[in-house]
């Protein structure tokens, strides 16, 4: 009998996978136990640091609840889920690649505070009063062709002026809501100007993040989601182009081309037509949506 050596675990388990009838899976299951080998050879991981390992994704498993996704966080901290979204664009972008157009809006991270079923608001709405300061968002949803797209729905969140969302205060809803753009496309309505804010850092993956000497920050963002009729759905976030960590986003979520300006306002009539007894800003962004492949 053929004994295995350090170099032909991983062989052995795939050869084992012969009769798996599953092709993509077969392949994806592979490729994973060829790189976890290769990993295990590279680093000359030892008994103990591998049971540390199996303690910490035990650990990060026991801290997941309805409200808190430790393994999602892991996803992100480490980069994947960034990776994950930039494939699909990448994918998406190969396939309108021949056709005339401008290129689509830059996805990123959906994070884990997006709680479906916000309130519908009419466009023009305030759903910030009284958590920070007041920011007129507005633009235009087209497709990559330029044609305005109506009916879109536009889902968006963000957190308070501490950097908390609703659901870390265990509140009901706030500053999130539902909007649908108008018949030229068109989209406005008031929040806050988004703050930095830290990842949760109180579960194992804000031990890993401390050991491994990385902050927990993430830029100033307001969280957007656009689904329409006949086009990919679109998770992305705009970004403030003052806040700090915009270099050295905790997740890796930033794309420069969703860096926006907010410029600051004194007190008069907004662009919609509000008028402002205090100081606001606002924020400009136009979306364009991939046409559906499926
Ligand atoms: C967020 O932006 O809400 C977020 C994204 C990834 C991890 C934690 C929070
Ligand atoms: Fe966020």
């Amino acid at each position: 009998m053929p004994q295995l050596e350090v170099s032909d675990f991983a062989q052995a388990v795939i050869d084992r996978m012969a009769d798996c009838p599953d092709a993509r899976f077969k392949e994806v299951m592979a490729a994973l136990v060829k790189h976890a080998h290769a990993f295990v050879r590279e680093v000359d991981l030892t008994p103990d640091e591998w049971m540390a390992g199996i303690q910490f994704l035990t650990a990060t498993g026991q801290k997941c609840d309805e409200k808190r996704q430790e393994f999602i966080l892991l996803s992100d901290t480490l980069g994947i889920s960034m990776l994950v979204v930039a494939l699909e664009q990448a994918r998406g972008a190969k396939a309108l690649a021949d056709q005339p157009g401008e290129r689509p809006t830059e996805a990123t991270v959906q994070g884990p505070f997006f709680w479906p079923g916000a309130p519908r608001r009419d466009l023009g709405d305030d759903i910030g009063e009284g958590y920070g300061e007041p920011t007129l968002y507005h633009g235009r949803v087209t497709d990559t062709s330029g044609q305005p797209i109506a009916g879109c729905e536009l889902d968006v969140w963000s957190g308070d002026e501490g950097g908390l969302y609703d659901m870390q205060k265990g509140d009901s809803m706030s500053l999130r809501a539902q909007f649908r753009t108008d018949q030229d496309g068109n989209y406005r309505f008031w929040s806050i100007k988004p703050t930095f804010y830290p990842v949760p850092g109180d579960g194992p993956v804000g031990a890993m993040l401390d050991r491994m000497g990385r902050h927990l920050n993430r830029p100033g963002h307001m969280h957007m989601m656009l689904q329409a009729p006949g086009h990919e759905r679109l998770v992305t976030h705009i970004f403030v182009k003052d806040s700090p960590y915009l270099d050295s986003d905790a997740v890796f979520g930033v794309r420069n081309s969703l860096i926006v300006d907010f410029p600051k306002h004194q007190p008069g009539k907004a662009p919609d037509g509000r008028t402002m007894n205090r100081p606001y800003y606002t924020a400009k962004y136009d979306f364009r949506l991939v046409p559906s492949s499926r």
